[in-house]
């Protein structure tokens, strides 16, 4: 049976479909990265439209001269206790360049031995072995008072190892939900000091990829005039599929589900072309019969929960504010901001703060007739079948 799976599955190629394009964009970017032009990307578009599957993909495939590392802030933010700090980011982008030079076990030991005498140069005295996040054979340093040195060692590092192998032309790394970093202290701060590192490591390419509104004001704070990138990451939204690759893709990859006309239309009318919901949807559809649009209606109706379930969590962490802030774009279908000022009774700084953090998790995107809209259209839904099937709004 073919499976059209709704999380990451640990064999990409046999369920990836297609994105050559996007493949090739990227690829053509990175490729920079052995010529000492450090490649720097910001990798924008809605949640569940495929970003992080592909940029697994785009490392996955990269040759063996060149490393690769993934940092999801998310899986940071979900784990820890407490706020989020500049010293946690900089020992779990540690501890994943260890797992990767972990696995070329001809140059680990040649390479923890230079970086080790690098340490000692940095002074970096205070090592903390008994931490749990020290990573194998590296030895961590405590950083309470030794942030610089920790941020330069941590930095500089992925370079270090690129020029101390001969095999290795390069490194690069993928940082994903990289909007979260947002609730650092001081966020732009960190921004800056990425930026003063990347900029000087020829051999080190960095991707910075989220769920972000391409309106939001954290592409400003990291690529915007002012910004720390001051415009220079390269910017590349990724697209949900067309009708006509949507098609394509359930031809060759889901099990055997077949549309009338417009029960297609209405298929691709609901997903909108994003995977995540062309999979999940296709999962609850039945594979014995032609699905009408009478039968997408339904089956949507009935498993709206299940389709919808990303936004089931997140809706959970949402404020009462952000709530009704969304609440009002639906039943409003969108709205300008002096509407907003005027209609909802929140200050205007309350309002400004939806808008900063709905934009930043890609809920929210600014219409060109200047209105806030809702970005998903899922979201709408599942909120529209909740409210009509128990007369309220989830809590
Ligand atoms: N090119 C693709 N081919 C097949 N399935 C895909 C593709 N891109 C995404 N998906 C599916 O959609 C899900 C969500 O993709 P993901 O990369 O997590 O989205 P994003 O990071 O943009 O929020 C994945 O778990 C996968 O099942
Ligand atoms: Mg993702």
């Amino acid at each position: 049976m073919k499976i059209m799976p709704v999380s990451m599955p640990k064999d990409i190629d046999k369920y990836f479909f297609n994105r050559k394009k996007d493949i090739n964009m990227i690829n053509t970017q990175l490729s920079t990265v052995k010529f000492d032009i450090p490649p720097q990307l910001l990798i924008t578009g809605y949640r569940g439209v495929g970003k992080t599957f592909l940029l697994r993909k785009v490392l996955n495939d990269q040759n063996t001269d060149i490393l690769t590392a993934f940092i999801d802030i998310s899986e940071i933010m979900g784990r820890q206790k407490g706020n989020l700090t500049e010293e946690k980011i900089l020992k779990v982008i540690l501890s994943s360049i260890d797992e990767t030079i972990s696995q070329n076990k001809n140059s680990y030991n040649n390479w923890i031995s230079k970086i080790t005498s690098y340490i000692k140069k940095l002074e970096l005295k205070n090592y903390d072995f008994s931490d749990n996040t020290s990573v194998l054979d590296i030895p961590i340093p405590v950083i309470s008072d030794n942030y610089d040195k920790l941020s330069k060692f941590v930095m500089e590092l992925p370079q270090k190892i690129v020029d101390s192998s001969d095999e290795i032309n390069g490194f690069i790394i993928v940082i994903d939900e990289f909007q979260l970093l947002k609730n650092l202290e001081k966020p732009d701060a960190f921004f800056w000091l990425m930026r003063s590192y990347a900029q000087k490591q020829f051999n080190v390419g960095y991707v910075f990829t989220g769920s972000v509104s391409k309106t939001s004001d954290i592409i400003n704070m990291i690529n915007g005039q002012e910004g720390a990138f001051g415009g220079r990451l390269i910017q590349i939204n990724i697209e949900p599929f067309t009708s006509d690759e949507t098609k394509r893709y359930i031809d060759e990859k889901s099990n055997n589900l077949k549309f009338t006309e417009e029960g297609f239309k209405r298929f691709y009318a609901c997903t909108r072309g994003i995977p995540l919901y062309i999979n999940s949807l296709s999962s609850v559809l039945p594979n014995n019969m032609v699905c009408d649009e009478k039968i997408i209606k339904e089956t949507l109706q009935l498993n709206i929960d299940q389709i919808a379930m990303m936004w089931i969590y997140i809706w959970g962490r949402l404020s009462q504010g952000e709530k009704d802030f969304i609440i009002y774009l639906l039943e409003n279908d969108g709205a300008s901001r002096s509407t907003l000022d005027n209609e909802l009774s929140y200050s205007k700084s309350s309002i400004t703060r939806f808008i900063d953090s709905l934009s930043n998790q890609g809920i929210i995107e600014f219409s060109f007739d200047k209105k806030f809209v809702l970005a998903d259209k899922m979201l709408k839904l599942w909120l529209k079948i909740k409210f009509e099937t128990t007369g309220f709004y989830p809590l």
